[in-house]
């Protein structure tokens, strides 16, 4: 068997291992990457019976049956490769064998590499599952009117079916609230939970937040590109909150990944499919942008295949005594002491119009505990928007000013007794204080 010159300079520049054996198993010849990889020298090898030099090698095996062995893994000190062993065939016969090694050193480094990277991912996943996580379930949302009762009762309902749900509702009527109790009791509960308000981006920073991009995609492109909230929500549930806040071309976007399931990051070639349902919110009324053109119908019928509307505070008044009990009962564990409510501040509170809804009765109650010294809520602790209200309603009374004026004197003087004592020669110096005469200091205190 002979190797002529141009098939030796060829063999020569392989990056591959070649080893070559006649019938006799004897080694004809090796390539300088053989040694590369094994450490073995030409000298050492060529011209010998193989199993002398190598035991263990299985070319003799394929030389004598003929048979290929493919991909058999082996080491050689610190470096590792695969051996691919072929017969060299001559008109039907068995003339030698033929090995080559391929070093896997690099592709291992690479499969290191790449388990590293998945364990960065599912960290990283389940990292975004913990942060993806809706907080609140229907038991925190209190409900004693009828209208609030039928609104939760439907919530209640709807969640275990996989539609998507439109909230309506002014803002602080609970909308975020129910986005998440809705989630935490259906099938998607474990699953995560992302929420997006469309009013806190324009619309090209909103699509590459809902959408995701790939590397490149823009100037300004994160490298590795961005995974889109979309893709982050599989399995889940994705909250639009003020959903009429996004652009009119983003709708039609947005209204394509609804209607196929499938999104494409910006810059990208594939179509990724996704299972996430939309909870989307608002408290603007969509029927009338769809009018003004500002909406997509399209859009809003996918959106509000199943609506709620959840009813402004004013519109459920039963509601109201039993949210300020339970936001005083939040502020009392907070400050570990008990906050009453006089009457006339409760019956303030029951007849005012509540624009800001929850929220602004949130608002208020923390706002009356702090100005409350003595833990006892009256009228004049509450916001002074409010007590107006209550002064117009006619729910407080103005005092009569000689009353206030009286008031106002007689605290003077139990200050200035304070400070100077009771006795007749302490109270003579708080009249010289007040600028009165004793005679009128008594005449006060009567
Ligand atoms: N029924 C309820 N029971 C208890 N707390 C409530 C209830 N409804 C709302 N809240 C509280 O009121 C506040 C406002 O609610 P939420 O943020 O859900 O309102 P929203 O409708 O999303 O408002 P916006 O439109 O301004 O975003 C929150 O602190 C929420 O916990
Ligand atoms: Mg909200």
């Amino acid at each position: 068997m002979d190797i002529t010159n141009w098939v030796k300079i060829i063999i020569d520049s392989l990056y591959d291992g070649v080893l070559i054996a006649d019938k006799d198993y004897i080694v004809k010849y090796i390539n300088p990457a053989y040694t590369r990889i094994t450490g073995v020298y030409a000298k050492d090898i060529v011209g010998k019976p193989l199993s002398e030099i190598r035991p263990g090698a299985r070319l003799p095996y394929v030389i004598r049956s003929g048979k290929k062995l493919l991909r058999i893994p082996r080491q050689e000190g610190k470096v590792e490769y695969m051996v691919n062993m072929s017969p060299i065939v001559e008109e039907d016969e068995i003339i030698g064998g033929i090995s080559i090694l391929n070093e896997i050193t690099d592709i291992y480094k690479l499969t290191e590499e790449l388990n590293k990277s998945n364990m960065t991912i599912k960290n990283l996943e389940s990292h975004v599952k913990r942060m993806g996580k809706a907080k609140y379930n229907f038991d925190d949302i209190i409900s004693k009117d009828i209208s609030s009762l039928e609104v939760k009762n439907l919530a209640k309902k709807i969640s275990s079916k996989d539609s998507n749900v439109l909230i309506i509702g002014e803002s602080g009527t609970g909308k975020e609230l129910y986005a998440n109790s809705i989630h935490n009791s259906s099938n998607r509960e474990n699953g995560p939970f992302i929420a997006v308000n469309c009013a806190t981006f324009d619309s090209n920073l909103l699509e590459s937040e809902l959408f995701g991009y790939e590397e490149g995609a823009f100037t300004g492109a994160k490298k590795g590109g961005k995974i889109g909230l979309f893709e982050l929500a599989d399995g889940g549930t994705l909250f639009l909150d003020e959903v009429s806040e996004m652009g009119y071309g983003l709708q039609a976007k947005l209204l394509r990944v609804l209607q196929e399931g499938t999104i494409r990051p910006i810059g990208g070639l594939k179509e990724v499919s996704l299972n996430v349902r939309i909870i989307a919110a608002t408290n603007k009324n969509l029927e009338k942008m769809i009018n003004e053109g500002k909406f997509r119908e399209d859009l809003y019928y996918r959106l509000a295949v199943i609506p709620i509307n959840v009813p402004p505070l004013r519109e459920r008044k039963e509601d109201i005594r039993p949210l300020i009990e339970h936001f005083l009962n939040e502020l009392a564990n907070k400050i570990k002491r008990y906050i009453e409510i006089s009457n006339d501040a409760m019956n303030i509170l029951l007849s005012y119009h509540w624009p800001g809804n929850i929220r602004e009765l949130k608002n208020a109650m923390e706002f009356a505990s702090n100005m409350a010294d003595d833990y006892i809520i009256t009228p004049e602790h509450l916001p002074k928007i409010i007590q107006a209200e209550g002064i117009k309603k006619n729910l407080v009374k103005l005092k009569p000013l000689e009353e206030v004026i009286k008031e106002a004197e007689i605290s003077e003087i139990k200050k200035a007794i304070l400070i100077y004592g009771d006795s007749v020669d302490g109270k003579k110096k708080a009249a010289e204080a007040l600028g009165i005469s004793l005679a009128t200091l008594y005449n006060k205190l009567k």
